[in-house]
């Protein structure tokens, strides 16, 4: 198994290219099912989940040429409607093709998915959702079954504005030819992107990025060609990054509009952040401030796979921090390993109590999932002494190499 090894102490200073976003291109991959021609990607991220999504694709029978800069996908013919259990079992974002294969193929089997252990995971606002939907289905011994009925909602309500749910709702529609409307929808850019991409297929939908998301009824879908937005969360560690060492650094094609609220709160830290035509420019010159409370929250609010980022820089904080987690239930597990390497903090319900420490020591620590993982790494940059960071996995499914990009802004870290 990978390690990364880090010699914490080095300012970060230079400009680092922001990759293609993963939870952007995953729901579009699964877009390309709702048509038998070819789409083309670009800025596709080279990352173990849409490797996975690639192995998902191919398994119901598309042919995936992945290339450098970009991905053609042809669903010309499917051969299933299943996607086996540990392709499933992989990542949480497999349960997203369930409404593309089944506006594909009329039915889809899938199991419960996986992806990282951030606490319960369940998948009952997309059951609901595809249900009021007049999809008909039935669970046995762990695995769903599901066959398109009589439509029988022209809308339907999230009790949750859940990202998969508003997505798959999207993807099943879209290719049918009826109009429905969700209320309560998700707000997230990478919904905007979702229904960018859908409407270059020939789609009809609108409202993405607000909370009712309309699609009206379209012709066939045909093949397309689209490049996927900059991922905001990569955007966001880069920036946490320079935050806890001190320096500058520009996050080239970072979108700022997606990224208003961690950049405010980095400001409250201390840093200066400035839009610089080809992205973010974010500079540190001091230990990072305390700040007073922060909660997760849906987009546009604070988002949670920031959280564990913010939360490492805030370990060697002046002050006392509160982190508030409302979307995930287990998503502290980082702080048990920080607290190897000196950070103090407690959890109180789902708020983590940060008592910030002005050095943190290098240790060997463990990843215990993707954010987490890259939480460890932000703190070994600043750490004295060296860090290794085990289960590398977690974090090669979100970033194409964080070893490459930390290096080229003046990292001391290395893979073995
Ligand atoms: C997406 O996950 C992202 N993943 C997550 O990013 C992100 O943390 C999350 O949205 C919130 O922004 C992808 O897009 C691939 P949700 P998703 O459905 O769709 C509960 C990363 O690090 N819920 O909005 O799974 C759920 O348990 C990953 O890139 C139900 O209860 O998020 C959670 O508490 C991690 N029932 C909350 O809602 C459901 O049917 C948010 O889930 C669905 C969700």
């Amino acid at each position: 198994m990978c390690e990364l090894i880090i010699n914490g102490g080095n300012r970060l200073c230079g400009e680092v290219k922001i990759q293609g976003s993963k939870n952007a291109s995953l729901p579009i991959l699964a877009a390309t099912l709702l048509t038998d021609e070819r789409c083309v990607i670009h800025n596709c991220p080279n990352i173990s989940d849409t490797n996975t999504a690639f192995e998902i694709l191919n398994d119901l029978g598309a042919d995936v040429i992945s290339l450098k800069d970009y991905v053609t996908v042809r669903a010309k013919k499917l051969c299933n409607d299943k996607i086996p259990q540990d392709l499933m079992g992989r990542m949480r974002s497999s349960v997203m093709f369930l409404g593309a294969i089944l506006a594909r193929c009329g039915t889809a089997v899938i199991c419960n998915p996986g992806g990282c252990n951030l606490g319960e995971r369940p998948i009952d606002i997309h059951l609901r959702s595809l249900r009021r939907l007049g999809v008909r289905i039935c669970e046995t011994n762990g695995c769903i079954f599901c066959s398109l009925g009589e439509k029988t909602a022209g809308e339907v309500t999230l009790l949750y504005p859940s990202v998969g749910a508003t997505e798959n709702i999207m993807l099943l529609c879209a290719g049918l030819d009826t109009s429905v409307r969700i209320n309560n929808a998700a707000r997230e850019p990478e919904i905007v992107d979702l229904q960018n991409f859908l409407n270059l297929m020939g789609a009809d939908i609108r409202g993405a990025g607000t909370e009712t998301i309309t699609i009206y009824p379209s012709h066939r879908l045909h093949g397309c060609e689209y490049r996927v937005m900059p991922d905001r969360i990569v955007a966001a560690t880069y920036a946490c990054a320079t935050a806890i060492c001190g320096g500058e650094v520009s996050l080239v094609g970072a979108e700022p509009g997606h990224m208003r609220i961690v950049n405010a709160a980095l400001c409250a830290t201390g840093c200066e952040i400035k839009n610089n035509g080809s992205g973010i420019l974010v500079c540190a010159d001091s230990r990072p401030k305390a700040i007073e409370m922060i909660k997760t929250l849906p987009y546009p609010g604070f988002p949670t796979d920031v959280q564990p980022l913010l939360g490492a820089v805030l370990m060697t904080a002046d002050g006392d921090s509160e982190l508030c987690e409302a979307i995930f239930k287990k998503r502290f597990e980082y702080y048990s390993q920080l607290e190897l390497m000196g950070a103090d903090a407690e959890i109180k319900g789902s708020t983590l109590v940060i008592h910030g420490r002005e050095r943190l020591f290098g240790t060997e620590v463990s990843a215990a999932d993707l954010r987490g993982g890259a939480a460890l790494i932000i703190a070994g940059l600043a750490a004295s002494g060296t860090t290794v960071v085990n289960n590398v996995h977690y974090i090669d499914r979100g970033y194409e190499s964080i070893e490459r990009d930390l290096k080229l802004i003046g990292a001391d870290i290395m893979r073995i």
